[in-house]
């Protein structure tokens, strides 16, 4: 099939990899000459497992062009541009745009919606371009966003007939459930605001853990999620939810429901309680150490997750940005981020930890689990993400460890 993906960022160039690999002729299109470049020259713009690979070894059947002319002959076309959110509540204006200018180079494509947007958008979109339009929402995680694309929980198709959509995702076996164009756009919000809340849930559970000795969140959660009912996933405390999806994702649906007079107040709560964490969490550290004025420290992870570049939303540098604010001196380390303009980030884990009188882990990068004792001693340790294989005794505080 030719196939084209509109919006080259971490959803398109993925579903656009996976779709070339998988044997279609792939014609990427984003308005950015500079991306464009370097995809044609084989360099991923991001930090991505897997998808540089993907994208070599699919070289053959992938092409990426700023031109919107080169749609023309594609059997289905898929909108991948950002969704961000204004004052209002979320921002249409790219996926409008996008689609107009599908429409008047490739009328006869029919037009699949993976963007996120609000219910009622393809119906909006359909009247102004004539075109079929599918929804057809994406549920990667960034960091394993080629196996989720390849291998998705389900496929959520809006629109019908659904049959060239369900052609282009067969491969992946996975269950394909085939509804209208409202309830698939609905679907992404409600499992994204519905993950988000588990991950709030979560971390209030944690700040009571933290009051109760012999009380840890890490084993309250574990025998929650072997009910099967609740499920063993997005129950990890931390720093509370960052990244380019949940964030932005929560207050479209919240603004949206409260544009239909809808109480959606437990996602206001989700949302109001995830920003104030990390002042919370700072001021934690300063019950336990007390002022930070003029104290080193060292972020381990800068991302807003793991397997990520990706510093979108991080809450390490909202982190970050508190602890400055409280005067500390700030050196941060990431195993992919090599720059922000925030602080220094040091190329090397022994040297941020060398420098530093406190250490906080702030994503779960595997290599942070490594850290000794030895290597730790005489810091004191905040182990915002539970990575760290130490004792309790040996860490100054733990997300969600009630101590004595
Ligand atoms: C998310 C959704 O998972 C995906 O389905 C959607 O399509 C896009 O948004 P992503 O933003 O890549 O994916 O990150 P995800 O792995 O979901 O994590 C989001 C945030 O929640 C991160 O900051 C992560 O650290 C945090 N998180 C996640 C927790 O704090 N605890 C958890 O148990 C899980």
């Amino acid at each position: 099939m030719k196939i084209g993906v509109v919006g080259l960022g971490y959803v398109g160039i993925v579903t656009a990899a996976v779709l070339a690999n998988k044997g279609n002729e792939v014609v990427g299109v984003d308005v950015d000459q500079n991306k464009i470049q370097s995809l044609k020259k084989g360099v991923v713009p991001i930090f991505e497992p897997g998808l540089e690979n993907l994208i070599r070894n699919s070289a053959m059947k992938l092409n990426f062009t700023d031109n919107f002319n080169g749609l023309e002959g594609c059997e289905a076309i898929f909108i991948c541009v950002p969704t961000p959110n204004n004052k209002e509540g979320i921002d249409l204006t790219y996926v409008m745009d996008a689609s107009k200018k599908v429409s008047s180079c490739a009328k006869d494509s029919i037009l699949i919606i993976k963007s996120t947007v609000t219910p009622g958008t393809a119906r909006v979109v359909r009247k102004n371009t004539g075109m079929s339009v599918f929804s057809n929402p994406e549920f990667t995680r960034e960091g394993s966003a080629v196996y989720d694309t390849e291998h998705p929980d389900r496929i959520v198709i809006g629109g019908d007939p659904a049959d060239v959509c369900e052609s282009i995702w067969k491969f992946t076996g996975s269950k394909i459930i085939k509804t209208t164009n409202e309830n698939a756009e609905l679907i992404k919000y409600a499992s994204n605001a519905f993950l988000a809340t588990k991950i709030s849930f979560i971390n209030q559970i944690a700040d009571l853990c933290e009051t109760i000795p012999g009380a840890d969140v890490n084993v309250v959660a574990e025998g929650m999620g072997m009910d099967r009912r609740i499920g063993n996933e997005f129950l990890k405390a931390g720093l509370g939810y960052g990244g380019s999806c949940f964030p932005k994702d929560t207050k479209a649906l919240l603004s949206f429901s409260l544009d239909r007079n809808v109480d959606l107040s437990i996602i206001e709560s989700v949302i109001s309680y995830n920003d104030k964490r990390i002042k919370e969490l700072v001021s934690k550290i300063t019950d336990k150490i007390g002022s930070l004025r003029g104290k080193k420290i060292c972020i381990l992870g800068l991302a807003f997750k793991d397997n990520t570049d990706d510093l979108r939303e991080s809450r390490s540098i909202s982190l970050a940005q508190e602890l400055i604010r409280s005067g500390a001196i700030v050196k941060g380390f990431d195993p992919v981020v090599k720059n922000t303009d925030l602080m220094e980030i040091c190329n090397d884990i022994d040297q941020c930890i060398s420098f530093s009188e406190i250490i906080i882990t702030a994503t779960e990068w595997n290599l942070f689990k490594d850290l000794t004792k030895e290597e730790l001693s005489g810091k004191k340790v905040f182990d915002f993400r539970r990575i760290l294989n130490l004792e309790n005794s040996e860490i100054t505080m733990g997300v969600g460890i009630g101590k004595n």
